[in-house]
């Protein structure tokens, strides 16, 4: 089927496979690589990327949700000052994790900013609590989350 979606800001048309998985089109067709596949079953959030604003796990996303979508994964714009705070608390090691982690983390920070929320520890953990790490540590990870809420956008 015909599939006219958004990826980080550019108009795509993509002739896809109904059933194909987002992760896969993400990966092996647009070559956006920094989209990572951890359990392929929803379980780690390694392949988390943005679907309209809202954090999705890519893996169970079939193309035939994304026509009119707007896609944004971890080459996209806006992920700098949480990459950055992940860089300087050591939020990553080996790194599969880490752009769901950066993804899911900006999410949260977008949204605390729209509705007036506080950033606080608790939120950060429930924020990420969709995405595992077998390596880092969530102490961690979870200091880079809030680390970001105080670099500039
Ligand atoms: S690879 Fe998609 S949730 Fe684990
Ligand atoms: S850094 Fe290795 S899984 Fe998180």
């Amino acid at each position: 089927m015909k599939i006219r979606c958004e990826v980080n800001g550019v108009a795509r048309e993509l002739e896809l496979d109904p059933l194909r998985r987002l992760l896969d089109v993400l990966r092996e067709d647009l070559g956006l690589s920094g989209t990572k596949e951890g359990c392929g079953e929803g379980e780690c959030g390694a392949c988390s990327v943005l679907l309209d604003g809202a954090v999705v796990n890519s893996c169970l996303v079939p193309a035939c949700q994304l026509d009119g979508a707007r896609i944004t994964t971890i080459e996209g714009a806006g992920f700098e000052r949480v990459q950055q705070s992940f860089l300087d608390e050591g939020g990553a090691q080996c790194g599969i994790c880490t752009p769901g982690m950066i993804v899911a983390t900006r999410a949260w920070l977008d949204e605390c900013a729209r509705r007036g929320r506080a950033v606080d520890d608790a939120g950060a953990r429930r924020a990420l609590a969709g995405n595992l790490c077998r390596c880092t540590g969530y102490g961690a990870i979870v200091r880079a989350a809030l680390g970001a809420s105080r670099r500039s956008p």
